[in-house]
């Protein structure tokens, strides 16, 4: 039994952090993230050009969000309610048993062990609370911390079609 239901919204705790829904004041801080050169330099998409497009951006996931076709976590440190980077499940297969993640920390940020964190507390929501068994990630083969991450988290390589990015897969059998 699959249940991709995100109302309420599901926050996540873990030791050091709370992942919370994105909120329409996180605009600078999505603006920072989205636009910055290091955080984009291996991602496939086009850098953030203005707050409007940041606060764009966080209407759209909160109406994917509504609709139950993606979940889409602010990461913020326990104490304070900064968005300091994300996380995000999308791309659902028809039966929900599959997904792909997505994450970004901005530079202050990286380096500490709190994307580990995050997502081992993601995946295991997505396998327990939604019942999905298989998280895919595309990465580009270079870019080594997410890599690293990846094999933290028990990811496992298969082929990609493309030289310039890498598939990573973690598959869960309960
Ligand atoms: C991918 C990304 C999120 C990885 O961030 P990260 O901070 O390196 O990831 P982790 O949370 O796993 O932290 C690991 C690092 O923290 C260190 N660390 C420090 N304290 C730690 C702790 N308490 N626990 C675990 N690790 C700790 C580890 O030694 C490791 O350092 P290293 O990279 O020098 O080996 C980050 O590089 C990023 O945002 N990149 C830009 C966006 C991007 O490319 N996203 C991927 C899309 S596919």
């Amino acid at each position: 039994m699959t249940n991709r239901n995100f109302t309420p919204f599901p926050v996540l705790k873990t030791q050091r952090l709370i992942l919370r829904q994105l909120i329409s004041s996180d605009d600078k801080a999505i603006f920072a993230l989205r636009s910055d050169g290091n955080v984009n330099k291996y991602l496939d998409r086009k850098p953030g050009k203005s707050i409007d497009d940041a606060r764009n951006f966080i209407r759209t996931i909160n109406k994917n969000i509504e609709r139950n076709d993606s979940i889409y976590w602010a990461i913020t440190l326990k104490g304070t309610d900064k968005l300091i980077g994300t996380i995000c499940l999308f791309d659902f297969s028809n039966d929900n048993l599959k997904v792909e993640i997505g994450y970004e920390l901005l530079p202050d940020f990286q380096g500490k062990g709190i994307m580990q964190e995050a997502a081992s507390k993601v995946i295991d929501f997505g396998i327990q609370h939604i019942g999905i068994n298989s998280i895919e990630a595309y990465t580009h083969s270079k870019n080594q911390s997410s890599i690293r991450l990846l094999e933290k988290l028990n990811f496992k390589r298969h082929n990609a079609g493309d030289d310039n990015f890498m598939i990573f897969k973690l598959t869960h059998r309960g």
